[in-house]
């Protein structure tokens, strides 16, 4: 580790993810999503080591996430579903990015940018079946599609497929959605288009709702490594954690039974202790509300930590294991090598593995490996 902290990303892990899943779920076609940043793993080193492993879909958020991927040179499909007023669509029809459309007002912007360009924009149409995010309304699905189709006559459009989002609420809440997207299917059809690709699972219903799957799944969290359920934990899904948040002890401290620790003295020694204190803070992504239960690894033992959460450091009571300025801290990793989980950071703070590996901040360099291929460095440096 060249600095006292790192997230270092398992990009072999992450291939070998989308390998696996891909046997399980055994779709025709597999989006790995990388939006915001690639859940913090870093969207372009983690989108090639996706497409090695087998994804030949590439999904994320906004239109300027998607650029950066081609500006990257990956030119894999890429589809981008959350526009806000003013998206670019010209610059994603030129890129060759498919847009998610979600009204008719984004089907005749989408149509107007490929008019002036002189091109035929790729465009799938989301369709909203429960989840009340973005998607046209069930009672707009005929006028949308009519639309959308009526462009793809005159060569503005080809609107290349439909997809929606579950809300992973319950089994029959998934049922009410996949009888509602068969209907968006069928309304899709009887608007005279020839859907290519159909998707609605993530990572969850795609593991555990084979009615869910159609054509394409849309995968995310499980590429990382990380479990979408609470009742089934990476190694259960045959997943491997991608990433390993790291630190470096920067001070370690005596302290007299009844000190108070950290802002607010939250908590206070019960008795005489040694505390390490590591330099990662909620600037970096540990969570300030993390409590009970939050732990690292220092020298392959698990200590907890103690005290309020800082913005650039928190303290981890050692007790009487010797610890020296220097040593290795994990926060979270692969917990088969013993170390803390991001799902075990989630439920310590409130939260879940998603938000504790996306929410890793800028300030944490990425360094990559692959650590199968036991190469130590694959790609180096930032994404
Ligand atoms: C529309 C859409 N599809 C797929 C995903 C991937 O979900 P997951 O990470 O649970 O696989 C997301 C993530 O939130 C999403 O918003």
């Amino acid at each position: 580790m060249t600095d006292f902290r790192e997230a270092v990303i398992d990009l072999g892990a992450v291939q070998a993810n989308v390998q696996h899943l891909r046997r399980l779920i055994g779709t025709r076609h597999t989006m790995a999503v990388v939006k915001a940043n690639g859940y913090g793993h870093g969207a372009v080193p983690v989108a090639r080591a996706a497409l090695a492993g087998g994804a030949d879909w590439l999904g994320v958020a906004d239109i300027d996430e998607a650029l950066a991927l081609r500006a990257a040179g990956i030119d894999a499909p890429l589809l981008a579903w959350l526009h806000g007023p003013d998206a670019d669509f010209d610059a994603a029809i030129t890129a060759g990015i498919d847009l998610g459309l979600s009204s008719a007002a984004q089907v005749r912007r989408a149509a107007d940018a490929a008019s002036r360009l002189g091109r035929i924009a790729s465009v799938q149409i989301k369709l909203e079946t429960g989840l009340n995010r973005n998607g046209v309304d069930e009672a707009d699905w005929a006028e949308v599609l009519g639309l959308a189709a009526a462009f793809e006559r005159v060569d503005r459009l080809r609107v290349r497929g439909v997809f929606s989002h579950l809300a992973n609420t319950s089994a029959a809440d998934d049922d009410a959605a996949i009888l509602a997207f068969g209907r968006g299917i069928a309304a899709a059809t009887a608007a005279g288009l020839t859907i290519d690709l159909a998707h609605l699972a993530s990572t969850a219903a795609a593991l555990r709702v084979p009615a869910a799957r159609y054509s394409m799944v849309r995968l995310g969290i499980g590429i990382y490594g990380q479990s979408p359920f609470s009742d089934a934990d990476s190694a259960a899904l045959g997943l491997t954690p991608a990433m390993t948040l790291r630190s470096r002890v920067a001070a370690v401290r005596q302290v007299a039974a009844g000190a108070g620790v950290s802002y607010d003295y939250l908590w206070r020694a019960a008795a005489d202790t040694v505390l390490a204190l590591v330099p990662l803070g909620y600037a970096d992504g540990v969570p300030r509300q993390a409590g009970e239960g939050a732990q690292v690894t220092i020298n392959g033992r698990k200590h907890p930590v103690v005290g309020r959460v800082a913005m650039d450091q928190f303290l981890v009571d050692v007790g009487g294991h010797p610890v020296a300025v220097g040593d290795e801290v994990v926060v979270f990793g692969d917990p088969a090598s013993g170390v803390p989980s991001a799902a075990e950071w989630g439920a310590a703070a409130g939260t879940i593995n998603y938000d504790i590996v996306t929410r890793v901040g800028a300030r944490v360099p990425r360094r990559y490996v692959d650590a199968d291929a036991g190469t130590g460095d694959a790609t180096g440096g930032q994404p």
